[in-house]
């Protein structure tokens, strides 16, 4: 039997000025309920003793009610589950009807929604998030992920939960949590900060809405690194900054450009260690030149180190947040890549002089990330556990990506040219000019490939488009399966 639980059962509603008896009330308003989908088949109904102390009457009607329903096969009683609504109630009868729709119907002075909300309606699908299939973009080896040592931590706290963690926390997040952030980024990201400047938000995505409303109004220019992040793109176009898309190259973002189209940007948002996502590391001349033009223009400089962790042919490259002397530079990370999505935590690092606004611009939107994951995030970084799982995903993503590479150059080499390798979770495979990337994703989604397109990232039309492939997430056989299939994705369109 289907188990239905019974902690939603809706208010019943009894009218005791009606001349109606009160079993016929209560007979009907179950029955309403029943056939209007609030109550479900299989959900349990409350005793009659609890419903008649509920509503405050005697027994006695309840259990006529009760059994009147259960005579025409609304409820059913089973030994030791109690009465619950009956199985048998045909669906169509359970249906939510009316009143759940009555929302949807448009009245005929429709009522407005905002520019932003528009926009965002007519966003295309993306079939290829539609499931966790090989080459899935921005996700880590969840199987590797060090879970028993993790509920060991969770169970720690959760056995004699504190007051801190029940109560309301701080908006810029649990101090012991951003003294270990502000630790670890000193040491591994040269980023100069002080706790006290570190906020934790709910994954980075929030990070980059909160940089959106507190350094920018709308229709402020900002250079986007072109192709870019999607997710950035969707923060700053839903809080209407106004997005100006500078090309990137080898050397990553071209300040230059930027100064010629629009030099009194306000702000700019880059991915220096490793531009999204075509994989380049912005060079020292660059990281210079931004810096000096930030500095002559008073904007903002938002770094997204997003999966810097993972570098494999050279040394990690320090934050440009720790060349900047101004505090023009807002820095953003994640754990996202390094552990797992699904925790939503991240960091933003705040220069002393916004600290009390993005506090205040948070505690407005959500107020503060959930303390729990904080409080087992901190231990699970300062006993060690954090840089081991670290050392052993660069090993395993390391070899992910040759196999990666090994297998597009032997199966698909004609067709894919592969860019931006050298670190990270993801590269990308270049189609031949004239191939439109949307249709090869849409095809391989239809094959159970989840490759991101390439001009999904772009803001200017481009040349060429290509697929994002992830390996972090897709272990070597389903590597070597995936390109097959990709390659009979390809085969299908050629046709
Ligand atoms: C460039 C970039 N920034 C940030 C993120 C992470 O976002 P979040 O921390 O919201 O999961 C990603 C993940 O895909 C990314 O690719």
């Amino acid at each position: 039997m289907k188990f239905v639980p019974t902690s939603f059962f809706p208010p019943v509603a009894l009218d005791l000025t009606k001349r109606i008896p009160m079993y016929r009330q209560l007979y009907e308003w179950f029955r309403d309920a029943i056939v209007s989908g609030q109550l479900r088949p299989g959900q349990r109904v409350p005793s009659t003793r609890a419903l008649a102390a509920e509503l405050n009457i005697s027994r006695v009607p309840v259990l006529n009610a009760y059994e009147q329903l259960q005579a025409e096969g609304y409820l059913q009683t089973l030994v030791g589950s109690g009465t619950t609504i009956s199985e048998s109630v045909p669906d169509h009868a359970t249906r939510p009807t009316t009143t759940a729709r009555k929302s949807d119907v448009r009245p005929k002075s429709a009522n407005r929604i905002s520019r932003i909300g528009t926009e965002a309606l007519s966003t295309p699908p993306q079939v290829w998030l539609d499931s966790l299939g090989p080459f899935r973009s921005s996700l880590p080896a969840l199987e590797h992920f060090p879970n028993r040592i993790w509920s060991k931590l969770v169970s720690r706290h959760l056995s004699v939960p504190s007051r801190q963690l029940m109560a309301y926390g701080d908006p810029m997040g649990y101090m012991p949590f951003r003294e270990a952030i502000a630790e670890y980024l000193g040491a591994a990201r040269a980023v100069r900060c002080d706790p006290r400047e570190v906020m934790v938000v709910t994954g980075s995505q929030q990070g980059l809405q909160l940089c959106a409303k507190v350094l920018f109004n709308p229709g402020d220019p900002i250079w986007m690194e072109d192709p870019g992040y999607p997710g950035a793109h969707q923060a700053f176009s839903s809080a209407g900054v106004r997005m100006i898309p500078i090309p990137v190259d080898h050397e990553g973002i071209l300040v230059k450009e930027g100064l010629r189209r629009c030099p009194a940007a306000n702000g700019a948002y880059l991915t220096p260690s490793h531009q999204y996502p075509t994989g380049s590391t912005m060079s020292a001349s660059r990281r210079v030149e931004i810096l000096q033009w930030a500095a002559k223009s008073g904007s903002w400089i938002i770094e997204d180190d997003y999966d810097s962790e993972f570098r494999f042919e050279s040394r990690p490259i320090g934050a440009l947040q720790g060349l900047d002397t101004r505090s023009s530079v807002i820095y953003l990370g994640t754990f996202s890549k390094v552990l797992f999505p699904a925790l939503r935590l991240g960091y933003v690092v705040v220069p002393p002089r916004l600290v009390q606004a993005f506090s205040a611009v948070r505690d407005a939107a959500d107020i503060f990330s959930s303390t729990l994951y904080q409080v087992v995030l901190t231990d699970f970084i300062r006993e060690g556990h954090f840089a081991r799982h670290l050392r052993r995903m660069r090993t395993l993503y390391m070899e992910r990506r040759s196999v990666l590479v090994d297998a597009i150059h032997s199966q698909l080499g004609g067709m894919l040219e592969v860019i931006g390798a050298e670190a990270g979770m993801h590269l990308v495979a270049l189609l031949p000019p004239g191939i439109d990337d949307r249709q090869v994703a849409r095809q391989a989604a239809q094959d159970g490939i989840s490759a991101m397109p390439l001009s999904m990232c772009q803001l200017t039309k481009q040349a060429r488009g290509g697929l994002i492939l992830g390996y972090g997430g897709t272990d070597t056989t389903e590597i070597q399966d995936g390109v097959r299939k990709l390659r009979a994705s390809l085969d299908k369109l050629a046709k």
